[in-house]
């Protein structure tokens, strides 16, 4: 949800903003810009990628070593040149970069219109631009000053970088609710929405809280409240490194990041999952494991994917430990006045772990006293530290826009939780929580198998690359895992899809079906099997084409689809970590045959920090 990347010290500032705004891309990709400061203030800005903003600037003799630099996801104003960052004041005297939604710019800017500010675009970002003008000149403080009386004046979130020409040699940063942290290298630093455009060049970071600021200059930083009291901050060491923010040979990071779920799963269990004693351990939550243990309910808020693993927690949550679970989509929570008290705990599950609404949540079930825990895939990031405690998932940087490896990591987080849960209330008996805990050992050696078959997959996907429209059918754990296929499907190849669960079908989906339609069924032989085979013959019986998701032993299925794939046998609560993945290949190689911007798809943003 934009991208901002901003630099000073002694290299060449356009190409440290360049390589980054690239980086960052996956936040954002509709426009982009940059800001560079030597002497003069020089603003350069597209409709179009990152890449179009590079060939612009390509042939400057620009040597600054002062910017900032921007890429888009548009929220208010289409994406073109003008409405592209920086947005510039009406003097032209500096330029600013903005990620979040200023929600009262309309009535910012008709009050600015009549004191005669005149509007090049239709963003929000630029009436802020406007409006820290129109206090420096009334109020006639320094520049600092102005910015921090103008940020008190807007309602909503930003993280900003302002470059002014007047101000030479220094950057001011601010955040509300948009993440920005500073990389601090050796006479120089870095500013980003995230680490991955500064890894490469130091892993010392200071993470930026809301209603913070910083003035940075080329002798270092200070960090302040936007209220004007100086503060010191923790410098952080980051653990990502290069290699795994680059392809590593693949052609998109997609498929890069579905490939790497043997490892992940493994690295999100080391040292968590105890085969030999049968034991997992949770460090993360261990302080609060016994308010855990008995809590009167767990209530699970999360967006898209993160909230297709939430789902999966409540079956395992309700069955391995007999917990009641309410799973809410986090963008609604808080507009319900909801129910919820200190004898519940919430738990949050964010990949990037800046989801606004996610972490909107998280604000509310704190305010009315719930325990709030988190399950986070970044390191560092704003819900990680809100929440009271939580677990890491550990999955490495997720580039691509779909998530895949973030999924499944989740899984494998919710899953140990509820194992560990189960024993803990007494709900699990020995025998089974060991069944579950050695198979859950060799999950990663099965993952592997799966993508064996990423090859003969191609057949079906190439078969069904034109299909207008897709059916996604589970029951149990798997009904979770439906919704997931349905929704990776959609998002990176436009064909609409929708999951349901497989007995659903019959109470309206069912009037879609005829020989043109594909349904993927997920039918693994768990409890629901005779039931999901009814449901497959009543799809065969309106000539659907079945796609079916299935495991070795479960001949009937594939007897009965027109296409099975077969992935290995697991314990029936360990199964979506199977069964997605399949799921994750099928929708990469339609959206590849269809010749689709697999990691950038149109109209997305991989973390959505606006509500
Ligand atoms: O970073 P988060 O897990 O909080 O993000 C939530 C959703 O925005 C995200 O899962 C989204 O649905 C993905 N594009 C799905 O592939």
């Amino acid at each position: 949800m934009c991208g901002i990347v901003g630099y000073i010290g002694h290299r060449k500032a356009s190409d440290v903003i360049i390589n980054g705004l690239k980086r960052l891309e996956y936040r954002g990709y509709d426009s982009a810009g940059i800001g560079l400061l030597n002497g003069e203030l020089n603003v350069t800005k597209c409709k179009g990628k990152v890449v179009e903003l590079e060939k612009r600037i390509i042939n400057s003799d620009d040597t600054s070593t002062v910017g900032i630099g921007h890429t888009r996801w548009a929220t208010h104003g289409e994406p073109n040149d003008v409405n592209a960052h920086p947005h510039w004041d009406g003097d032209q005297n500096f330029a600013l970069v903005h990620n979040g939604i200023i929600e009262n710019y309309d009535a910012l800017k008709k009050e600015l219109t009549t004191k005669g500010h005149i509007f090049l675009g239709q963003t929000d970002t630029e009436v802020l631009a406007h409006l820290i003008q129109e206090i420096q000149k009334v109020a006639k403080c320094d520049f600092v000053t102005a910015v921090q009386m103008a940020l008190k004046q807007v309602d909503g979130t930003f993280g900003i970088a302002i470059v002014n020409k007047n101000e030479a040699d220094s950057i001011i940063v601010a955040r509300k609710g948009s993440p920005l942290l500073l990389g601090i290298g050796d006479d120089e630093i870095f500013i980003a929405s995230d680490a991955s455009p500064i890894i490469e060049y130091t892993n010392k970071v200071v993470y930026l809280d809301d209603d913070e600021m910083a003035i940075i200059n080329r002798d270092g930083y200070q960090v302040k409240t936007i209220s004007n009291i100086e503060l010191s901050k923790e410098v952080h060491e980051l653990e990502m490194s290069v290699e795994q923010i680059e392809k590593a040979g693949y052609p998109h990071f997609m498929l890069k990041e579905i490939h790497e779920q043997k490892e992940t799963i493994a690295d999100c269990m080391r040292g968590r999952l105890v085969v030999s004693e049968n034991r997992i351990v949770l460090g993360g939550i261990s302080e609060v494991l016994d308010r855990l243990v008995n809590a009167r309910r767990l209530i699970i808020a999360a967006c898209g994917t993160s909230w297709h693993a939430g789902l999966v927690g409540e079956y395992l949550f309700e069955s391995l430990a007999k917990m009641p679970v309410e799973v809410e989509y986090a963008s609604e929570f808080r507009y319900r006045d909801p129910l919820i008290n200190s004898d519940d705990v919430m738990l949050v599950i964010s990949q990037s772990g800046e989801t606004a609404d996610t972490l909107a949540a998280v604000r509310e079930a704190k305010s009315k006293g719930a325990l709030v825990l988190g399950i986070c895939n970044v390191v560092g990031s704003t819900i990680a530290r809100e929440t009271d405690a939580g677990i890491y998932t550990h999955a490495g940087p997720e580039i691509g826009v779909a998530s895949t490896k973030a999924f499944t990591a989740q899984v494998t987080v919710l899953s140990m939780m509820a194992i560990l849960l189960g024993q803990r209330r007494g709900k699990l008996n020995d025998k089974y929580a060991s069944e579950l805990i050695q198979e859950m050992s060799r999950i990663p050696d099965k993952v592997e198998q799966i993508l064996k078959q990423t090859e003969a997959m191609d057949e079906i996907s190439r078969l069904f690359t034109y299909a207008p429209n897709f059916l996604y059918l589970g029951r149990s754990y798997n009904f979770p895992v439906a919704l997931e296929g349905a929704l990776k499907l959609k998002e990176i190849s436009y064909i609409h899809a929708e999951g349901y669960p497989a007995a659903e079908m019959k109470h309206g989906p069912i009037a879609l079906i005829d020989e043109h339609m594909p349904v993927v069924v997920v039918a693994v032989t768990d409890h629901t099997n005779e039931k999901m085979i009814s449901n497959i013959e009543e799809v065969r019986a309106r000539k659907g084409r079945i796609i079916a998701i299935t495991n070795e032993e479960n001949s009937d299925v594939q007897r009965l689809a027109e296409f099975a794939i077969t992935i290995p046998s697991t314990l029936d609560p360990l199964s979506p970590l199977l069964t997605v993945i399949p799921l994750q290949i099928l929708s990469y190689q339609i959206a590849v045959y269809r010749k689709c911007n697999v990691d950038q798809p149109r109209n997305l943003a991989k973390s959505v920090t606006v509500e």
